[in-house]
C-alpha cells in the first residue's frame, strides 16, 4: 500500500468495526528484532499495520541512506508469516512531497548528549516522519524497540506533547544468542567485526552489575569504556542515565538507571542499552 487514499480505505471498514490498531513502525530490512514487535502488536490490537518507510530525513549526509538495506519483498512475505493485516510503504514523494516545509524538533530527552550530540539531524527526523505516520495511521498503539531507547523516550514524549491519542508502547530487545542486539547494521559487519561486537552488550551487562552492586559509578563507566576501545572500538558514549528522563546521574544509588552506549566498529555504528 503506498497512497495515502488507500491507506485510508484499508482502515476505514475496521474503524467502523471499532477495530483497535495497532503502528509498528519500520525501515524495512526486517529482522527478529522487528517481528518480536509485531507479534507484540498483535497481542495489543485487531489489526497490525507495520509501516516500511526509509526517512531520508534522520540520516546526515555522510551517513548510510544510499546502502541502507533494502529488501521490500522479503519483508512483505515475513510480515505476512506473522499476519500483519497491512503494510504501508510510501514513496518518498508522498511523504515528503515538493515544497515540504514543517518539521518537529523535539526536545526533553530527545536533547541530553547522548545520540542527539552524535547525530544532530537524526531526532528531528524521526520526530517528523513518526507524527506523521502517527497522524496517517491515528492507531490506538505504536510499538518500539527498548534497543533505541532514547527515540523510545523522545516519541513518548512527543505523543504526549502533541495529543496523539496513540499509547506508545516499548518493546524488549531481541539478541543473538551471544548478546549481541539484532539490528539492521549488523548485515554490515565483517566476519572478525561480528566475532567482537558482543563486547558491547558483555560490558553493558557486566557494568549494570556492578553498579546494582553498589560499586562507584564512574570508576565502573571508565572500565567499560576501556574494555570497549581494547576490543576494537571508537567509542561515541557509554553513559548511565535515569531511565525516564535520561539526564545525566552522578550516583549509582538513584535507580533505575539505564546504561546507554554508542560505538564504531570499522566503518559500521552500534547501539545499545541495558537497565540497572
Ligand atoms: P528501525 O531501525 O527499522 O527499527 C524499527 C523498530 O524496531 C524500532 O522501534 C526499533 O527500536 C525496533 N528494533 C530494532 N532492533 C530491535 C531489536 N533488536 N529488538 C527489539 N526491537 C528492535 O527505528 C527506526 O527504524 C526508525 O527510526 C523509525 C522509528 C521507523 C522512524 O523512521
Amino acid at each position: 500500500m503506498q497512497k495515502l487514499r488507500a491507506l485510508d480505505r484499508a482502515l476505514a471498514p475496521w474503524r467502523a468495526r471499532r477495530d483497535t490498531v495497532a503502528l509498528v513502525p519500520t525501515m524495512g530490512a526486517l529482522h527478529a528484532g522487528h517481528l518480536a514487535l509485531v507479534r507484540l502488536a498483535k497481542r495489543r490490537a485487531d489489526r497490525v499495520v507495520v509501516s516500511i518507510f526509509i526517512n531520508p530525513t534522520q540520516f546526515a549526509p555522510t551517513e548510510d541512506l544510499s546502502t541502507y538495506p533494502r529488501r521490500l519483498s522479503e519483508d512483505v512475505a515475513q510480515l505476512a508469516a506473522v499476519n500483519a493485516d497491512l503494510v504501508w510503504a510510501p514513496s518518498v514523494q508522498i511523504m515528503y512531497p515538493n515544497g515540504f516545509a514543517t518539521h518537529v524538533v523535539p526536545e526533553g530527552p530527545a536533547a541530553v548528549g547522548l545520540e542527539d550530540a552524535f547525530r544532530p539531524h537524526f531526532f528531528a527526523g524521526v520526530a517528523t516522519v513518526v507524527a506523521k505516520l502517527l497522524i496517517q495511521c491515528r492507531p490506538d498503539f505504536a510499538i518500539f524497540g527498548e534497543k533505541d531507547y532514547q527515540q523510545l523516550k523522545m516519541i513518548t514524549q512527543l505523543a504526549r506533547d502533541l495529543d496523539l491519542r496513540t499509547r506508545i508502547v516499548g518493546a524488549p530487545t531481541v539478541r543473538e544468542r551471544d548478546g549481541l542486539a539484532l539490528s539492521s547494521r549488523n548485515f554490515y559487519l565483517s566476519p572478525h567485526q561480528r566475532a567482537v561486537a558482543p563486547v558491547l552488550h558483555r560490558v553493558l551487562a557486566d557494568c549494570a552489575k556492578k553498579i546494582a552492586a553498589g560499586l562507584p559509578l564512574e570508576s565502573i563507566l571508565e572500565q567499560g569504556r576501556a574494555m570497549i576501545a581494547k576490543a576494537g572500538f571508537a567509542l561515541d558514549y557509554l553513559e548511565a542515565r535515569d531511565a525516564e528522563t535520561l539526564a545525566p546521574v552522578s550516583s549509582g544509588k538513584k535507580t533505575p538507571l539505564r546504561l546507554l552506549v554508542a560505538a564504531r566498529i570499522g566503518r559500521t555504528r552500534l547501539i545499545d542499552n541495558v537497565a540497572v
